[in-house]
């Protein structure tokens, strides 16, 4: 099974993805947690290009999202998948649906057809999307962000309502959680909702 998270920054997902590894890890599954951009040798100096710096332009910055995540599925998901184990990634696809596809304006078809061939069409089985305010993810992160984290309210408010979007149209994968309640609420919802298909 292949599990991810995602959600404005701040919105829980580091967190919970560890909460849920853990719980699946309690019930005696093998687990591999994983994160974007990074998780490779690759994608962490790719990780490095995107996050610091200035200006990239948006389709540079989309390929090297994509390029991350191409290695990312091709040396970590990929091979965990096919022994057997459960995957946990904070961030994958969806990520760059919302931010590059809507956010910087590129278009989600556009951005998913970058994508598609670059994680050999493999899609999470089950996306958590956690929900916060936009203004409850800038007080968590605070100002010292990270070069996206450090756009304004509205490129916020755009992947808020991107990611709402995403779950109206992918039902059946993304699982919208009210990510404002405590951090231990949100898990025991979350695990009660994955346990039946481990
Ligand atoms: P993300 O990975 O989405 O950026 P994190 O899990 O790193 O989010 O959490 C960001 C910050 O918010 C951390 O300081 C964390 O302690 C806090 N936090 C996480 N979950 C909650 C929650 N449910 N309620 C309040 N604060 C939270
Ligand atoms: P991340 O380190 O996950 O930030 P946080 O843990 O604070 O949520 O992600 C870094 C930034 O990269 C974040 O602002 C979202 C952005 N991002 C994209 O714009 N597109 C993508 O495809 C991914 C994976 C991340």
């Amino acid at each position: 099974m292949f599990i991810t998270f995602e959600g404005l920054d701040g919105s829980g997902k580091s967190t919970q993805a560890e909460l849920l590894a853990e719980a699946i890890r309690d019930a005696g599954r093998d687990v591999v947690t994983t994160r974007e951009p990074g998780g490779t040798p690759l994608g962490e100096r790719v990780r490095e290009l995107l996050l610091t710096g200035d200006g990239i332009s948006p389709w540079a910055e989309a390929a090297l999202f994509a390029a991350a995540r191409a290695e990312l599925v091709d040396e970590v998901i990929g091979p965990a998948l096919e022994r057997g184990a459960v995957v946990v990634c904070d961030r994958y696809l969806d990520s760059s649906l919302a931010y590059q596809g809507v956010a910087r304006g590129l278009g989600v078809e556009r951005v998913l057809q970058l994508n598609l061939p670059a994680i050999g069409e493999r899609l999470p089985d089950r996306t958590f999307l956690l929900e916060i305010d936009p203004d409850e993810s800038v007080r968590r992160v605070g100002r010292n962000g990270d070069r996206i984290e450090r756009e304004d309210e509205q490129f916020r408010r755009q992947v808020a309502d991107a990611y709402r979007l995403l779950a109206e149209t992918f039902p059946q994968r993304i699982e919208a959680v009210d990510g404002s309640r405590p951090p231990t609420d949100i898990a025991k919802e979350i695990f009660g909702r994955v346990r039946e298909s481990l």
